[in-house]
This record gives structure tokens, sequence and C-alpha cells, in this order.
């Protein structure tokens, strides 16, 4: 049997916020293809991080997939500045916004690839009628607005209902799981069906990033506990 694949997208919230460029050059250089950028507002979460202008530097310096997470109110209202900065995919909450539908459509529009995300206590109705127009769907395993959360093991449940979702209709959008990632439960992830796993303190918290990208695929490799 080969090894599963996924992608590992790590979270630049658990990375050194004063050497952004030299972070995202260490992931390029340890085999990464990825990055997850956490855009918090205050108002949607606590916590509040950065916008389009930080994004738009690091684009000059980086060629990575910015696989941007808006965890902000009404996105609909961002979406140009956050695809002109430079963002990839573009991710925003079912939770935040009245026309989900609309804001799916735009973001196909402006060139980058349309996610929806799902906080725990979301059911998958909420995103049922878009999957075929969505390239992923986010399934939070913990509650938006910081690092180093604890995984909420029934969003394991909800993983498995949506990949058999996706079987039974015979679709192809990926299932990102965000929140309390480690090695230790990664192996359960992908056999749930998830594709795309973010990590962020688990994976920053232990340089070098070679050699942690390597324990993730590893651990992949073994048997689910
Ligand atoms: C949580 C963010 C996550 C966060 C994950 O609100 O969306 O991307 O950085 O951090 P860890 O992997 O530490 O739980
Ligand atoms: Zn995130």
């Amino acid at each position: 049997m080969t090894a599963p694949t996924f992608i590992l997208s790590p979270s630049l919230l658990s990375a050194d916020f004063s050497r952004l460029a030299d972070e995202l050059a260490a992931l390029e250089e340890a085999g990464l293809t990825w990055v997850h950028l956490d855009v918090m507002d205050g108002q949607f979460v606590p916590n509040i991080t950065f916008g389009p202008p930080v994004i738009a530097s690091m684009r000059r310096k980086s060629r990575l997939y910015f696989d941007t997470h808006l965890m902000i109110e009404r996105p609909e209202r961002y979406l140009s500045a956050f695809r002109d900065a430079g963002s990839d995919l573009i991710c925003v909450h079912a939770e935040a916004t009245v026309h989900l539908e609309r804001a799916v459509a735009e973001i196909a529009r402006l060139g980058a690839a349309p996610a929806v995300a799902l906080n725990p206590a979301t059911p998958l109705s909420m995103v049922e009628y878009l999957l075929p127009q969505l390239d992923m769907v986010l399934v939070m395993t913990v509650n938006p607005g910081f690092g180093g959360q604890s995984f909420i093991p029934f969003t394991m449940d909800k993983i498995k209902a949506l990949a058999a979702m996706r079987r039974e209709r015979d679709l192809s959008f990926r299932i990102q799981v965000d929140g309390g990632v480690s090695p230790d439960n990664t192996a359960a992830l992908v056999a749930a069906g998830a594709d795309v796993l973010v990590s962020g303190s688990a994976f920053f918290g232990h340089p070098p990033y070679k050699e942690r990208l390597d324990v993730f695929h590893a651990a992949a490799a073994t048997r689910a506990t």
C-alpha cells in the first residue's frame, strides 16, 4: 500500500512575525508548497492579525501558494483586495456572510480558488449546495481565533461525512482541516479524508522545518489510531 498523500499548509500565525520574509524562504527551502495565512478582524474572532498590505509584501518575497483563511465579518467587502495582494486561494467562513454563494462566485471571478470554512458547530448542510463550485472546504477542528488550541474530537465525524458526500456526488474539492493538527492525529485525519492539513504551533515550534515536514509524512504512513 502506498503512503497516503496530503499537503501540509503551515499556519504563519505561529511564525516569527518580525522575520516573515525569512520564514517564507525557509518554508520553500524545506520543500513546503503552501502557506496558510490567518486573517482576523477582532469581530468575527477575538484576535487581530494582518491584512492585504502585509500579504502584498510577502507576495513579493515568495512563490508559495497563498492559502488565505479570512476570519472576518462580511468578507465580500475585501475579496478583491486580497486577490490583488496575491492570494491564490481565498476561504470565507459560512457564518460570516449572509450571501455565501455570491462571495464564492466573486472569488472565482477574481481568478482565485474559492473555499468555504465551517466552524466546529456549523453543520455541513450550510455548504452542501455549493460543493460543486468549491475548490476546498475547510473543516475547523477548533473554534477559530488562536493558535495552540486542542483538537475537538467530534470534528473527525464531520470530516468523514464530508468525504462521503464527496464520493457519493463524485466531486473533487479538497478537504482542509485547521486547528490542533499534529503528527499525533495526522494519520487519523488523512484516513478520514483530509487532503490539506494546516499546522501552526505543532509545525513552527519544531524546527528545522524539513525534518518536521518529514515527521508529518512519516506519521501519515502509520496506521490511524
Ligand atoms: C485558528 C487558525 C489556525 C491556527 C492553527 O484560528 O485558523 O490556522 O493558526 O494553529 P494550531 O495548529 O496551533 O492549532
Ligand atoms: Zn486558519
